[in-house]
C-alpha cells in the first residue's frame, strides 16, 4: 500500500513505435514520441558528428510539454567510459541529420535497458519536467510480457528512479478499461506485433494469448519495398537542397553532398517516417479478400514526396493487407486475423466466450485504417455461426491509439486502485518477486 496520493501518478506505455507519457487523470498522454534514440559515439579519432539542418528541412516536432524550454528536446549527452556518446531523442531531434548517429531501438526482443533509460529519461525531465522520486508509477506491459522483464522494470524503477510506489498492468486489461469493460478479447495492432489477449474480470488469460507478427512497422518497410522495387527513390529532406520559386511551388530540387558520414539507419529511419505518412493518409484495408485481376480497376491515391515527385499509389494501398490482415491465400504468409481472435478465444472456458465474442476491442495504431474494424467483424461474424459477435472500439484515432495509456490514466486514479501500488517499503522488504503477487 502507497500512502502519498498528493501528487499525480505517471503513466508510461512504451510501445515498439512510440512512447506514450503523461499524468494519471488526464485524458491523452501529454507527451508522445518516437521509441528510438539517436545515438552518436565519438570514433577513434575523437570525432563526434556534427550537422546542421538543411535549409528549408521541415521538421516534424513533437508537440512541447507546457512551458519546456525549446532546447529540452534536443540532444542529451553523456559519456560511457572514454568513449563520448550523445542521445538524441524526440522527433526534433531525430529529424536532424547528424554525422555517425545511429537510430536505435531498445524495444526489441532483446531489450537494451541503458538505452531505454534513455527513453525514460526524456519523457520524465524533458518533456514532462517532473522528478521521478516524486511521483508513484504505472507501467503498461505487452500482455505476454516474461517474468525476467517484468522484474527488470520494477528494479529500475525502484533502484534508478528511486520512485515512491510502482504498477505493472498488461496491455490488453488497460485497454479494456479504456472502453469500460473488464471482460472481452482484445486486439491490438500496434507498431511491433498484433497480441489477441482475453481478458477476464480485469484479468488476462495468459494461455490463450495469440500473437502475430503482422505490424505496422511490417507494412511500412513491405510499402517502402514496393516503392523502391518500381524505381522510386525516396528521398528524405535532410538530402535535398530545394529552393521554393515566387508562386509557392518547388523550383529546383538538388541532392546535397558531403553526406558520407550518414549512417544507413538515419536514412532508413527518415524513409519509414516518410511511407508511415504514406500509409496513414492513402492506404485503406480492403473490403474483401484481395485478389489482383479484381482490383485491376482501383483508382489512383496521389502522394508528393518530399522532393515533390508525385507518385501514383495503386492497388498496393488495398494491398498493404496482403501481409495478410485479412484473408491468407498462401501457408507462407501471416495468420488471419479472425482466425487469431477465434484460436484465443477457442482456448477459454465454454462458459465466457459468449461473454468474449460479444466484446471484442479493436485497438492500436495500426487498425485505424479505413474499413479495418467493419471487416475484421464481418470476417470474424462469418466464422462462427453460433455466437453473436460485437466490436467496439474508440472511434476516435486518438483514443485507438491511445487506449492503453487511457485505461492507465483512468487505472492509476481510482481511489480503489490506491491500495493496489507496489510501495518502496515492500520492495525492499520483499524484493523484485512482488511484482508476480502483486501485478496479476
Ligand atoms: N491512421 C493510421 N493508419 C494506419 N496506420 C497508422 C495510423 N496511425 C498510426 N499508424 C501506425 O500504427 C503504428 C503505431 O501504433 P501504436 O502506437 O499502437 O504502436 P506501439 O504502441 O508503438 O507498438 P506496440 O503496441 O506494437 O508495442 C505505426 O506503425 C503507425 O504507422
Ligand atoms: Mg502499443
Amino acid at each position: 500500500m502507497y500512502g502519498g496520493d498528493e501528487v499525480s501518478a505517471i503513466v508510461l506505455d512504451v510501445g515498439y513505435t512510440s512512447c506514450k507519457a503523461g499524468f494519471a487523470g488526464e485524458d491523452n498522454p501529454k507527451a508522445v514520441f518516437p521509441t528510438a534514440v539517436g545515438v552518436v559515439r565519438s570514433g577513434k579519432d575523437g570525432v563526434v558528428g556534427k550537422g546542421p539542418a538543411a535549409p528549408g528541412e521541415k521538421m516534424d516536432v513533437d508537440p512541447p510539454a507546457a512551458g519546456a524550454p525549446a532546447a529540452a528536446a534536443a540532444a542529451a549527452g553523456t559519456t560511457a567510459g572514454t568513449e563520448e556518446v550523445k542521445y538524441n531523442i524526440g522527433t526534433q531531434a531525430l529529424s536532424i541529420r547528424k554525422d555517425f548517429m545511429d537510430i536505435e531501438n531498445p524495444i526489441q526482443d532483446v531489450k537494451d535497458w541503458d538505452l531505454a533509460q534513455k527513453l525514460w529519461d526524456h519523457a520524465f525531465k524533458d518533456r514532462l519536467r517532473i522528478v521521478p522520486e516524486e511521483h508513484p508509477m504505472l507501467l503498461a506491459e505487452p500482455s505476454f510480457n516474461s517474468n525476467e522483464c517484468r522484474e527488470k522494470l520494477l528494479e529500475i524503477m525502484f533502484e534508478h528512479y528511486k520512485v515512491p510506489a510502482v504498477f505493472i498492468s498488461k496491455n490488453a486489461v488497460l485497454s479494456s478499461f479504456s472502453c469500460g469493460r473488464s471482460t472481452a478479447v482484445v486486439l491490438d495492432s500496434g507498431g511491433g506485433a498484433t497480441c489477441v489477449a482475453p481478458v477476464h474480470e480485469g484479468y488476462v488469460l495468459q494461455k490463450a494469448i495469440v500473437r502475430s507478427p503482422f505490424s505496422g512497422e511490417k507494412l511500412t518497410e513491405y510499402l517502402l519495398s514496393v516503392l523502391e522495387g518500381k524505381g522510386t527513390n525516396v528521398r528524405p529532406p535532410y538530402m535535398l537542397n530545394k529552393k521554393i520559386g515566387k508562386d509557392g511551388t518547388i523550383a529546383s530540387v538538388t541532392e546535397i553532398t558531403g553526406l558520407e558520414n550518414i549512417r544507413p539507419s538515419f536514412k532508413r529511419y527518415m524513409q519509414k517516417t516518410i511511407i508511415n505518412d504514406l500509409k496513414e493518409t492513402v492506404c485503406r484495408t480492403s473490403e474483401t479478400v484481395f485478389d489482383e485481376s479484381s482490383n485491376a480497376q482501383i483508382p489512383f491515391a496521389q502522394y508528393e514526396l518530399p522532393d515533390g515527385k508525385v507518385i501514383d499509389v495503386g492497388a498496393e494501398r488495398f494491398k498493404a493487407d496482403k501481409c495478410s490482415i485479412f484473408g491468407v491465400n498462401s501457408p507462407s504468409e501471416l495468420q488471419a486475423l479472425h482466425d487469431c481472435i477465434n484460436e484465443s478465444v477457442g482456448k477459454c472456458d465454454s462458459d465466457i466466450k459468449k461473454d468474449l465474442y460479444g466484446t471484442v476491442i479493436v485497438t492500436g495504431g495500426n487498425t485505424l485504417f479505413p474499413m479495418f474494424k467493419e471487416r475484421l467483424e464481418r470476417e470474424l461474424a462469418e466464422s462462427i455461426s453460433l455466437l453473436k459477435v460485437k466490436t467496439i472500439s474508440p472511434m476516435a484515432t486518438t483514443e485507438r491509439r491511445f487506449s492503453v495509456w487511457i485505461g492507465g490514466s483512468i487505472l492509476a486514479s481510482l481511489g480503489s486502485f490506491q491500495q493496489m501500488w507496489i510501495s518502496k517499503k515492500q520492495w525492499s522488504e520483499e524484493g523484485v518477486r512482488i511484482v508476480h503477487s502483486q501485478c496479476p
